[in-house]
């Protein structure tokens, strides 16, 4: 098949038919040969990279596809390669990441006005990727605080305070008195690197500051190969503020634009895992903070359960797990409440926190 237009394109994926068959003896197929379980995943999302494979094949049906792939192990490499959306920037959601170091600076119980960091992009950067009313409108918005989420803050200074200092003296350094953090997926690593440039900021500043460890897993592994090299394109940088980009980076020209190259400090403080998250997390830890940001949007409805149980199940009491803007699980789901709907916030406590 050939198309020459986006428009004849989305017109040749609308019109291939779908038989119930092949469709099912094409994910066994896949689950088979590359180890993933794409039952787990939106019908429609998987629905759409099948033909939209197809559509560069000669193939016209879903069973001829299927005998396609099955001796093409090219084929299969290319469908899984374009199967996983690495999309993500630096600070993506950048009010989220403000959020974040806001609990820090009232845990470690310094002043925000003694602390030198700035997080919102400038205008003019973000006008070049949104329209500029649109960004100027975004920068100026005052962030809401619903009376939900005050509390909620207030349990979270709570819980930092304890494990930064009332462990830290009763207890010598240990694991314990270690804030874990995972981000999950971290796609190429933007999300992860943003959360380590804000705390090791923060770090140099406060005097006594908690100790934290940062665990970022995907299981695209050339995104995890990415990630830990540590050189983006412009791209990556859209969001990022000047404060952190002429902190951590080092520029450099090439013929295709600059490169920018993340600070070995900083790369230092990660640990990069590859796993698929549905088969459960590889690494021993309990987190304090799980960033699990656009994964959920590519589940299917029955499949969201169990793979929410390994999220929650790696949660700590009084633990808060972050989810992308787009994504809810409404209320409550198990142990976990919203608490910041703002910011997709939810805190794991058995008790029922907040009256309704
Ligand atoms: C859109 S990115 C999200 C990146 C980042 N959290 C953010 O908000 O910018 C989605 C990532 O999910 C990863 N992914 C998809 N299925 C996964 C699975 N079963 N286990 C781990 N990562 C997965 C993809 O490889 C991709 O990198």
């Amino acid at each position: 098949m050939s198309f020459d237009s986006e428009q004849n394109k989305d017109n040749l994926i609308d019109n291939i038919p779908v038989d119930e068959k092949s469709y099912n003896a094409l994910i066994h197929l896949l689950k088979k040969t590359t180890g993933l379980n794409f039952k787990y995943y939106n019908r429609k999302f998987i629905e759409k990279r099948i033909k939209s494979r197809m559509i560069r094949t000669p193939c016209r049906t879903l069973n001829e596809y299927y005998d396609y792939i099955s001796s093409n192990n090219a084929e299969i490499n290319k469908f899984i390669e374009g199967f996983t959306v690495n999309y993500t920037f630096f600070f993506r959601d950048y009010d989220v990441f403000e959020t974040i170091q806001d609990l820090f600076i009232q845990g470690s119980r310094v002043s925000r006005k003694d602390i030198k960091s700035n997080i919102r992009p400038d205008p003019n950067k973000l006008a070049k990727f949104r329209t500029k009313s649109n960004a100027v409108k975004n920068l100026h918005k005052n962030r809401f605080l619903t009376e939900k989420a005050a509390k909620y803050y207030v349990d979270i200074f709570i819980f930092l305070n304890q494990l930064s200092y009332y462990q830290k003296m009763k207890r010598p350094k240990s694991e314990n008195n270690t804030i874990n953090i995972w981000s999950c997926p971290c796609a190429t690593g933007e999300e992860p690197y943003s959360l380590a440039m804000i705390l090791d900021n923060l770090e140099t500043q406060a005097p006594r500051f908690p100790n934290y460890k940062i665990i970022a897993s995907d299981i695209a592994p050339e995104a995890i190969q990415k990630a830990k090299v540590g050189i983006y394109t412009d791209d990556s940088m859209k969001e990022i503020s000047d404060y952190y980009e002429n902190k951590y980076f080092t520029k450099q020209k090439t013929h295709f634009g600059y490169k920018n190259i993340i600070s070995e400090r900083i790369k230092n403080k990660i640990e990069f895992v590859e796993e698929d998250v549905t088969k459960g997390h590889s690494k021993p830890y309990y987190y304090d903070i799980i960033f699990c940001r656009y994964l959920l949007i590519y589940f299917n409805r029955e499949n969201r359960h169990k793979f929410l149980k390994i999220i929650e199940n790696q949660l700590v009491e009084n633990g808060i797990l972050i989810l992308g803007k787009t994504e809810t699980l409404f209320d409550s789901w198990g142990n976990l409440q919203l608490i910041d709907t703002n910011n997709r916030i939810y805190i794991k406590s058995r008790s029922k926190l907040y009256e309704r």
